[in-house]
């Protein structure tokens, strides 16, 4: 094993069959390997440095019935809310006195967010905070819609391709969602000019390793600026909520070879990581991990926005939780930097 993943980290690629090799071969050897060279990558690339993004989750409602997803329209057990643009704005305000160079608007696919809603607020942060990027996670909308909000001053834009699998997609949505659509809206971002991030969950209900190889292939093709991985975590209110939770060691995997195929892409070590194992986003950060998105979201909130069980971070101030993941990174060598952290084609 240790043979590929030295051609993978020379080379960036391994045929289908190898990497199916090595997605397959669970030693803890050819992960350790495969972190460190992973690491040797990123260092060289950005450093020790980790970036910090302040999530604000600013609605729960949601129109989508994504089949994983614990605020899906037909969770009728999810106790709703909608944050006001003064909340979000306070919440933004908050992020930049905390040294927050990134806010990510993240939130279902809320229809009372228009764009007429959302430009304005856009805009009001961007001059409040001229060095901040914007970054929207608000999940499938019109090529026009995206370019209005790019024009309002939204840098980035996050959208989980979450499998780049057509029967796979389908088992994991209903039917009235469209793999087509979600493919099609990555592209228009893409087009449009925003750093774009793609992503999976990780042991998602049927996954297969050839269909993990497909999203590493979707990966190399569409070579967006961030990927987002965690493992999948089952809630207690979807039809999912008996099937298995996909685990750290394959997450982590995977965030080395991506960082391997793709040396400059921005990589969170996320809080579904994190939920499963106490020091998952240190151990993310030591498999290739370069970002950690520390929630800004009103305390009172956050246990609404509960996407998967026993999600962590949700009793905490903003100020706590900033503390806690410096604190965090720090115990594993790296270190947490107050700038926007934009992909390096497209540093200011
Ligand atoms: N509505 C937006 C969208 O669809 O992109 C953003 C919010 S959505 C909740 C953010 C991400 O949460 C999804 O892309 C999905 O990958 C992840 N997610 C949802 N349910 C999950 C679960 N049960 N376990 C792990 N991740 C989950
Ligand atoms: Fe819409 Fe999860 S189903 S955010």
């Amino acid at each position: 094993m240790r043979e590929l993943v030295r051609k993978l980290s020379e080379t960036r690629d391994l045929t289908d069959e190898e990497l199916i090799a090595l997605l397959e071969d669970d030693s803890p050897e050819t992960s350790a390997f495969l972190a460190e060279k992973a690491r040797k990558v990123r260092e060289a690339v950005y450093g020790k440095d980790v970036y910090t993004r302040g999530l604000v989750e600013f609605s729960n409602i949601c129109k989508n019935n994504c089949k994983y997803c614990g605020i899906r329209r037909d969770n009728k057990n999810a106790e709703r809310y909608r944050l006001t643009e003064e909340q979000i704005l306070e919440c933004a305000d908050m992020g930049y006195d905390l040294g927050f160079r990134t806010i990510v608007l993240q939130g279902g696919e809320d229809p009372y967010f228009t764009d007429e809603r959302l430009v304005p607020i856009i805009r009001e942060i961007k001059r409040r905070h001229p060095d901040v990027a914007v970054t929207l996670s608000i999940g499938e909308r019109t090529k026009e819609s995206y370019q209005r909000l790019f024009e309002a001053g939204a840098d980035r834009y996050l959208l989980r391709h979450e499998t780049a699998d057509q029967a796979h997609y389908e088992s994991l949505h209903p039917a009235e969602m469209s793999f087509e659509h979600r493919m099609n809206c990555l592209r228009e971002l893409k087009e449009i000019g925003y750093q774009v991030g793609a992503g999976m969950m990780i042991g998602s209900p049927g996954q297969t390793t050839a269909n993990l190889v497909k999203d590493l292939r979707f990966l190399q093709d569409l070579k967006p600026e961030m990927v987002g991985i965690g493992p999948f975590i089952p809630h207690h209110d979807t039809e999912f909520a008996d099937k298995e939770a996909g685990s750290v060691e394959m997450t982590l995997k995977l965030l080395s070879i991506i960082r391997l195929m793709l040396p400059e892409v921005l990589l969170p070590a996320t809080t579904a990581l994190g939920t499963l194992d106490p020091r998952g986003r240190e151990k993310g950060i030591l498999a290739g991990a370069n970002v950690v998105m520390p929630n800004l979201s009103p305390s009172d909130v956050r246990g609404k926005y509960l996407l998967y069980d026993n999600k962590i971070c949700t009793g905490d101030e903003a100020a706590e939780c900033i503390r806690c993941m410096s604190a965090r990174v720090a115990s594993v060598g790296y270190q947490v930097v107050a700038n926007r952290g934009d992909h390096v084609r497209f540093k200011k």
